[in-house]
């Protein structure tokens, strides 16, 4: 089939999809989208507590799919694991960056070393397989221009961006040396359904978004004029199809983008949705401050002119979905 922007959606029907970290925010949402498709999809998660899996996430999917509780650092699993696959989008990290910080090993073991085993456990069982790799705006760290495009210098602020850097690269280089099929995705901030909501370790927005709907005071770090771009979890989803489904992805890493807000400019607009919550300026806490990026927005003009991406959801109707989602199954995510 030769895929065009037309019928891209179709590339998965009857195709083996394997997710890591797929009981997680987007992996849990892509699953869903592929079990849409057609796709034969299967899910390998760690479900470690404090980290994001939630197996309500994909709760109504349990017999359209199937869950391997597995760690992507057990080699001798994903060795086995990645045989006869199509595509393997690779989502499982260690996604806190004060945690990376605290445990600088364990975020190296996760989201640096077991990202070479898995693409050499490909590399030895499923050399043809398409592999998308869930990389991130944080490896940009402090930005010397906005938007960011992709040749803004790799320069990151914590251990989470190092280590997610040298993961993105990993697959880079198996695309050049050994002609496999890896492309990266720079994903800037998502928010949408399936979040991890418990705590402020893997999301800010997300917990600003818990406190506005618990109708509680959401503070913000600093004077709250730090921009941010942020893409509604479908969007992110459309991407990871997208770069899966066209060759020309292949040996290449996209940056998201969508239209930048200032922090309270977002909590403002949640709290007008949701109609509860207030928010206060506090000062920074020095750990979070010495870590932090200041403003950004990605510039997502190359995925955009490749492969017709673009955001699609404005932060309205993302809130909006957002909030009505965490209003009706709360209790299964704080
Ligand atoms: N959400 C964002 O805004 C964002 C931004 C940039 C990059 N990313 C990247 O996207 C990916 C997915 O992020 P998310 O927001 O869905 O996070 P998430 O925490 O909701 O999902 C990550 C999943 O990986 C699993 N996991 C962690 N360590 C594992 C291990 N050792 N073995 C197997 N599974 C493991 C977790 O249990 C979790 O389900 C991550 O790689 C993250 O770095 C996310």
């Amino acid at each position: 089939m030769i895929v065009t922007r037309e019928n891209y959606l179709n590339a998965f029907d009857g195709q083996r999809c394997l997710i890591t970290g797929g009981l997680g925010f987007i992996g849990a949402n892509l699953a869903w989208r592929l079990v849409e498709l057609g796709a034969d999809v299967i899910l390998v998660d760690s479900l470690i507590p404090t980290y994001g899996g939630n197996l309500f996430n994909i709760q109504g999917l349990e017999n359209k799919l199937r869950v391997n509780i597995a760690d992507v650092r057990d080699e001798n699993s994903m060795n086995y694991l990645v045989r006869k696959q199509d595509y393997i989008f690779n989502l499982a990290g260690q996604i806190s960056h004060l945690d990376s910080m605290n445990d600088p090993y364990t975020d190296m073991e996760i989201n640096c070393r077991s990202q070479l085993s898995i693409l050499e456990a490909c590399r030895k069982n499923n050399a043809g397989v398409k592999i998308v790799y869930a990389g991130t705006r944080q490896i940009y760290g402090n930005p010397d221009y906005l938007p960011v495009d992709e040749k803004h210098l790799v320069r990151p602020t914590d251990v989470n961006g190092i280590n997610k850097a040298a993961g993105e690269r990993y697959h880079l280089v198996y695309a050049t040396a050994y002609g496999m099929r890896t492309s990266s995705l720079r994903l800037t901030n998502c928010y949408g359904p399936r979040q991890w909501m418990r705590d402020n370790r893997l999301t800010s927005q997300g917990w600003l978004l818990r406190l506005v709907l618990d109708d509680e005071t959401a503070q913000i770090y600093g004077d709250g004029k730090q921009l941010r771009d942020l893409n509604y979890v479908d969007d992110v989803v459309d991407a990871f199809l997208r770069v899966a489904a066209f060759e020309e992805a292949n040996g290449q890493f996209f940056n998201l983008g969508a239209q930048p807000y200032s922090l309270v400019e977002q909590v403002e607009k949640m709290i007008e949705l949701a109609g509860t919550g207030c928010y206060e300026l506090v000062p920074w806490p020095e750990n979070k401050q010495k870590i932090s990026i200041g403003d950004y927005y990605g510039d997502y003009r190359k995925i955009k002119a490749m492969l017709g991406w673009q955001p699609t959801i404005g932060i309205e109707e993302g809130l909006r979905r957002t909030i009505a989602y965490y209003r009706q199954y709360k209790e299964y995510y704080w």
